[in-house]
């Protein structure tokens, strides 16, 4: 695991956007999976101006997202396909076709869920899969368990999930209750994985991660046993592993 410490968000963002931007260059036939949530909303930021330079071409990118909530239509301005084309689709010359999330306002979660997966297969798998970091050690909407789930699938969100997203809806009873997620094994098959994170509020949890116990009790554990994995910090949310276990770091 490579553990990269940057002073803030901006400069996060800015490494971030960079690995992201080599895999383009380096295959631009290439796979991105996305993420939402509001840590990589600068790393889109910095990667549309790399673009602007001219410096990287999304024609002939896929991408894929990691999770929407289910019962949300595409055209809800919560939902995360609109999140992504706010972000990032509608800045860069990606064409519309060649991105996909779970549908989900498609109410068969059986039928969405082996759609999606079979299409990532199709696409001949995640070439590299940005990822943030929920407070419980959730990747997607992969929630603590007593099992790691395989592939995508539909999910029942935590509360405290909930509540960490209801600043983004009118109160917590607003908040969708289930989501489709790819699963951690989906995850852990792409070929390179880049996971941000910003904040004190991020520094347990990211210690727990990179050196505590893999359990499905903290699902982002399991990235220890990727060979690819890439977690790009700020000093808050690095703060405990820098205490405790500084030679793991890069800067
Ligand atoms: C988003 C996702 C979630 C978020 C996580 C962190 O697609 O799957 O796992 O990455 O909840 O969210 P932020 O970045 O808002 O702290």
């Amino acid at each position: 695991m490579k553990i990269i410490l940057t002073k803030n968000y901006e400069e996060l963002s800015k490494k971030a956007a960079e690995i992201l931007a080599e895999v383009v260059k380096t295959k631009p036939n290439g796979v991105l999976g996305l993420a939402t949530g509001s840590t990589p909303i600068g790393t889109y930021k910095e990667l549309i101006e790399i673009y602007k330079k001219g410096e990287i071409d999304f024609s002939n990118i896929n991408t894929v997202n990691l999770d929407e909530y289910r019962g949300i239509e595409k055209s809800n301005d919560q939902s995360y396909d609109y999140f992504m084309n706010d972000n990032l689709f509608s800045h860069v010359n990606i064409k519309k076709e060649n991105t996909d999330l779970p549908d989900g306002s498609n109410p068969d979660a059986d039928g969405e869920c082996a759609r999606y997966e079979a299409k990532i297969e199709s696409l001949g798998g995640i070439d590299i899969q940005l990822l943030g970091i929920g407070h419980n050690g959730h990747i997607g909407f992969n929630e603590p368990a007593d099992h790691f789930a395989p592939k995508t699938h539909c999910v029942k969100l935590d509360q405290i999930t909930i509540d960490a997203n209801a600043r983004f809806f009118a109160s917590a009873a607003d908040v969708p209750k289930e989501a489709y997620t790819m699963g951690i094994g989906t995850i852990m098959s792409a070929k390179k994985v880049l996971l941000v994170a910003t904040g004190e509020d991020k520094a347990e949890i990211l210690l727990q991660t990179v050196k505590g116990t893999v359990t499905p009790a903290v699902q982002s554990s399991i990235l220890q046993f990727h060979h690819d994995v890439t977690i790009v910090g700020d000093e808050k949310s690095l703060s405990k592993i820098m205490a405790e276990y500084p030679e793991l770091i890069s800067k």
